[in-house]
C-alpha cells in the first residue's frame, strides 16, 4: 500500500485548519491551501484566526511540519475541507450547492497523481463524492479507477475540536477496499481514542446527513413543546428535565432557534432530494425557522417598542466565537425592525459591534430596560442572579 507522508488540505477554516494541526501533530507534511488572503496572512504570522482551545499550542507545537499558501501543492493524499451552502429555490425548498466543492477538486486535478488519495470531508448531498471522482477524472485526464476518492465526514463540535479530533469514532465511506485502506492508514495515525468505521460513500454521505437531521428534529420537539407550554401555563425547562428521567427519552432544549452551519443547513440536502419523503424534516425547518419570530411575539406581550432591550448572546451556541447563520441575530434584527432599540452583549465578539448592533459588557446590558436571553454563555452562568434582576426572557432556561 502506499505510504502517505504528504498531505494538502483544502480550505483551512473551522475544520480544516484544525485538521492540518492534528495531520502535521501525528507527523504527516500538510500544506493548508486557502482563498482567504486573512486567513493566510494570519496563519502565516503563526497565529490561529480562530478561537478554538487548544489549537494555537497545537499550531505552535506542529509549526515545522505546516504550510499555508494559496496555490495547490502535489501531495500523497488531498483533504477537501470546504462548505456545501444553500441557495433558496422558489418553491420553498433549498438547495445544495457544490460549486466551491467543485472548484476545489478542480485545483486538485491540477496536480492529481495515480495512487493519490482525495477525501471529502466536507458534509455533503448524498453522491457527491461520485460526482467529484468523476469530476477529477475528467478536469485530470486519470483514469477513473487510477486514483482513490473517498467521503470521511467530520463530526467535531466547536469548542472540543482538538479532543474530538483524535477521540471521535471515523466513517470512512468508500468505493473500494484499497481506497477505504488508505485513508484508515492516515485516520488510524490520528486517533488516539476513537475507532474506525468502513461503509460505502453513499451511506457515509447519508449517515452525516440523518446526524445533523435528527438533532434538527429533536430540537424543533423542544421549541414545538415550548410553544405548548406557555399555552399550558408551565415551565418547559422542568418538563424536559422531568420527561429526560425517563431512561429512553433525550429531549434537546429549546432556544430561539438553530443555527450554526451544519444543524439547520443539512437537512435540506436530503429534503430537496426527496422532497415527498421528508415531512417530518421539513416540518422541523418550519417549526425551527419560526422561533426567532415566536419569542419576538412574546417579549412585545411582556414591554412595548421602544423600549431598550439587549439581546445577551449572539453566536449561534453557548461559548464559542462563531457567528454564522445565528437565529440570535434573525432575532435582534426583527426586535429591531418592532421599533425596539436593541443592543447585544456578545462577550466572545471581542469587538464593540456585532454587525449593526453595539456590543455591551454584561454590567451595561444589566442597565437596559428589558433582556433577552438567547445563549447560556459561561460568563452568563457566572452572573444568574444579576441577570435575574433584570426584566428579562430567557430563551434557553439560563435562570432555571
Ligand atoms: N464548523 C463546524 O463545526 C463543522 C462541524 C462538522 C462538519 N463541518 C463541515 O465541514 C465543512 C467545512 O466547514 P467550516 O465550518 O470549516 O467552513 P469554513 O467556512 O470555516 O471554512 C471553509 C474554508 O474554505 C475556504 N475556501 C473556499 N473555497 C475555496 C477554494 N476553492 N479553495 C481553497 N479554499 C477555499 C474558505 O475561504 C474557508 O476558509 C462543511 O462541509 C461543514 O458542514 C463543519
Amino acid at each position: 500500500m502506499r505510504n502517505i507522508e504528504r498531505i494538502t488540505v483544502v480550505g483551512v477554516g473551522y475544520i480544516g485548519l484544525p485538521t492540518c494541526v492534528v495531520l502535521a501533530q501525528a507527523g504527516f507534511h500538510v500544506h493548508g491551501v486557502d482563498v482567504n488572503p486573512r486567513i493566510l496572512e494570519s496563519l502565516n504570522a503563526g497565529k490561529s484566526p480562530i478561537d478554538e482551545p487548544g489549537l494555537q499550542d497545537a499550531l505552535d507545537e506542529a509549526r515545522t511540519r505546516l504550510s499555508f499558501s494559496d496555490r495547490m501543492e502535489p501531495a500523497d493524499a488531498f483533504f477537501i475541507c470546504v462548505t456545501v451552502p444553500l441557495v433558496p429555490g422558489a418553491d420553498g425548498i433549498e438547495r445544495a450547492d457544490i460549486h466551491i466543492v467543485e472548484s476545489a477538486a478542480d485545483s486538485i486535478a491540477t496536480v492529481l497523481k495515480a495512487g493519490d488519495l482525495v477525501v471529502l470531508e466536507s458534509t455533503s448531498p448524498p453522491t457527491t463524492t461520485r460526482r467529484i471522482h468523476q469530476r477529477l477524472a475528467k478536469k485530470s485526464g486519470l483514469a477513473y479507477d487510477s486514483f482513490h476518492v473517498v467521503h470521511c465526514p467530520e463530526r467535531v463540535i466547536p469548542g472540543a475540536m482538538m479532543k474530538e479530533l483524535r477521540e471521535n469514532d471515523r466513517l470512512i465511506g468508500s468505493p473500494t477496499p484499497e481506497a477505504a485502506a488508505l485513508a484508515k492508514s492516515i485516520y488510524d495515525r490520528l486517533l488516539t481514542k476513537g475507532s474506525v468505521r468502513v461503509t460505502d460513500d453513499v451511506t457515509a454521505e447519508t449517515a452525516k446527513v440523518v446526524e445533523n437531521a435528527y438533532r434538527d428534529v429533536n430540537i424543533a420537539y423542544a421549541n414545538e413543546l415550548s410553544v405548548l407550554c406557555e399555552k399550558l401555563g408551565i415551565d418547559v425547562f422542568e418538563l424536559i428535565a422531568l420527561a429526560n428521567c425517563h431512561p429512553r427519552v433525550n429531549i434537546h432544549t429549546p432556544g430561539v432557534g438553530v443555527g450554526g452551519h451544519c444543524i439547520p443547513v443539512v437537512p435540506w440536502y436530503l429534503i430537496e432530494q426527496f422532497p415527498d419523503d421528508t415531512t417530518l424534516m421539513r416540518t422541523a425547518r418550519t417549526i425551527n425557522d419560526r422561533k426567532p419570530l415566536w419569542v419576538c411575539e412574546r417579549v412585545e406581550e411582556i414591554v412595548a417598542p421602544p423600549a431598550q432591550i439587549c439581546v445577551l448572546g449572539m453566536t449561534y451556541k453557548p461559548d464559542v466565537d462563531d457567528l454564522r447563520d445565528s437565529p440570535s441575530v434573525d432575532f435582534a434584527r426583527e426586535l429591531q425592525s418592532r421599533g425596539y432599540r436593541v443592543t447585544v452583549c456578545e462577550p466572545n465578539a471581542k469587538t464593540d459591534t456585532v454587525f449593526e448592533f453595539e456590543n455591551l459588557t454584561l454590567n451595561q446590558a444589566l442597565q437596559k430596560d428589558f433582556i433577552v436571553i438567547t445563549l447560556a454563555h459561561r460568563e452568563f452562568k457566572a452572573a444568574r442572579e444579576q441577570i435575574a434582576a433584570v426584566p428579562h426572557y430567557d430563551c434557553v432556561g439560563l435562570l432555571k
